[in-house]
């Protein structure tokens, strides 16, 4: 067979399955509000912009080749806007601050972006609050290219200063956060006892996609989970070849993908994340569910 042949072939293969996905392709819509919320960590509490309440913010939650419409309420008392991390489609519009009181959609149309993005306020002193996951699973009639996952959690590292920031907080200096943070929950290393403890729930032998993004604007950190070891399955939008690690290294803004099997005797187990630049660690916990199989 000539290579014209081949190609023709592999190429109306390829396009066959761009429409499947596209014929199944959905649009979602997600109501995002900008507010100030009241949020007490290291002891100290500080109004922080949130997006709803919630720090990191709501996930988006799609599948690869949908279009997404974000409405944005911007009931904040600064102008805002959102960038779209590993997003290839240009947004109308992305640049524009939302001024409070006003509203603004981003629609985002996705092509083959898959596993995990990201958004946050473009500017820095805002990112470090108003962040959240954007995850893409595979079309409705795709598989992954790995085995299946039990479940999937998404993991976002952030920072948490005990002052408030500002407009005049245009970039952030590597280590001036007073934490940091997994899932905002800053752990038990800072010395007030108050603060929350990340956990994270697995069953023996399951197989879970955890999808870890490093929201921290200057810091790259150091990830890991003691006695377990990880796949790398994507990294920042994209499937990627796999790989072994015990630890992962996450650049700012980087998200990686990976595969981690729940196959350590029953119990429970550090999860540590800290700036490789110094030695402040931050701690969460996965913890072993005892299912009934096992008694
Ligand atoms: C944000 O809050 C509004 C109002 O409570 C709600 O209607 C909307 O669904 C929420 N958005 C998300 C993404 O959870
Ligand atoms: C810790 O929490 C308790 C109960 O909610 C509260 O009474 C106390 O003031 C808090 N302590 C600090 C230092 O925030
Ligand atoms: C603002 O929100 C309203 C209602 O939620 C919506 O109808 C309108 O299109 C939005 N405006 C923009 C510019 O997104
Ligand atoms: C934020 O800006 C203020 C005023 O310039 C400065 O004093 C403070 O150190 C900055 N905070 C951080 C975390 O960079
Ligand atoms: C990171 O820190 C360096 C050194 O302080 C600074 O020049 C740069 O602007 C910072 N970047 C961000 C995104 O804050």
């Amino acid at each position: 067979m000539g290579s014209e042949k081949q190609g023709f072939i592999w190429l109306s293969g390829l396009l066959f399955l761009n429409i499947l996905a596209l014929s199944t392709a959905e649009v979602l819509y997600y109501e995002f509000f900008l507010q100030e919320s009241q949020f007490t960590k290291l002891c100290s509490t500080k109004s922080i912009l949130t997006v709803n309440g919630s720090c990191p913010g709501p996930e988006i939650r799609v599948r690869r080749g949908d279009t997404v419409f974000v409405n944005v309420h911007n009931q904040g008392n600064h102008a805002v806007s959102l960038k779209w991390e590993g997003v290839k489609d240009s947004i109308d519009g992305s640049n524009e601050l939302i001024q409070p009181g006003r509203n603004f959609t981003y629609e985002i149309e996705l092509e083959d972006e898959i596993g995990t993005l990201w958004w946050h306020a473009t500017s820095a002193w805002a990112a470090a609050t108003v962040h959240g996951a954007f995850v893409i699973l595979p079309a409705a009639n795709e598989d992954y290219p790995f085995p299946a996952p039990t479940s999937d959690q998404t993991i976002i590292l952030g920072e948490w200063f005990r002052e408030e920031l500002t407009e005049a907080n245009q970039t952030i200096a590597p280590g001036s956060a007073d934490a940091y943070t997994i899932n905002g929950h800053p752990g038990e290393t800072y010395g007030c006892s108050n603060d929350t403890t990340y956990e994270m729930q697995v069953d023996y032998e399951g197989l879970y996609h955890v999808r870890v993004i490093n929201a921290i604007a200057n810091e790259t950190m150091v990830f890991g989970v003691a006695s377990h070891s990880f796949t790398i399955v994507g990294q920042s939008g994209a499937y990627s070849r796999r790989s072994f690690t015990n630890s992962l290294t996450l650049a700012p803004a980087q998200v990686v993908d990976v595969l981690l099997c729940a196959n350590q005797n029953v119990g429970h187990y550090y999860i540590t994340a800290r700036p490789s630049s110094g030695a402040h660690i931050t701690n969460g916990i996965l913890r072993y569910t005892t299912t009934s199989s096992l008694i």
